[in-house]
């Protein structure tokens, strides 16, 4: 099965807005599974394809342990849509495979709903709180241009990629 690339900031796929995919064909299924194989061998819990410098509405998710010898549990969407947030909100460190070895707590609402298309194309909702939930909206955020650091101060911001900038030239990520 291919694997893809993933990019890491600033590269510029990652300030862009993904166009809907028109329906969930063969091809699209591919790249789930392709996305799915990058994201286990990253080891990371979710991918959008913003960051595989795709830029089509799908990403994909696992929140298993399958490091403690969880089975996966994949979670494939095309076209995810926010149809639900709550009021109350919730604070959580996140990471990113695309900002890698940084990390910040990031304010999000604590509970969403998503709709969109699985990976058979059929239309399919979820509800997602804590982890779920960050990750979902932290992905949904990908296919918009939006990073967790651009939540940060631009202080903040900018010593978290003068950082990750440095890591790139010690050739340490
Ligand atoms: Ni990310």
């Amino acid at each position: 099965m291919s694997e893809y690339k993933i990019v890491t900031a600033p590269h510029p796929a990652l300030k862009q807005k993904s166009k809907a995919v028109s329906a969930v064909d063969d091809a699209v299924r591919a790249q789930m599974d392709a996305m799915l194989k990058t994201m286990y061998d990253a080891p990371g819990i979710g991918l959008a394809a913003n960051q595989v410098g795709m830029l089509n509405r799908v990403l994909v998710m696992d929140l298993s342990k399958r490091d403690e010898g969880e089975e996966p549990s994949p979670i494939c969407m095309a076209n995810p849509e926010i149809i639900y947030k709550s009021e109350e909100l919730s604070t959580m460190e996140e990471g990113c495979l695309s900002v890698p070895k940084q990390y910040a707590d990031i304010e999000r609402p604590k509970i969403v709903r998503v709709k969109y298309l699985d990976y058979n194309g059929k239309e399919a909702e979820l509800e997602a709180d804590n982890l779920l939930s960050h990750c979902v909206q932290h992905e949904i955020d990908h296919l918009d241009g939006i990073l967790f650091i651009d939540y940060l101060s631009t202080l903040k911001r900018k010593m978290l990629l003068k950082k990750l900038d440095k890591l790139k030239k010690q050739n340490s990520l």
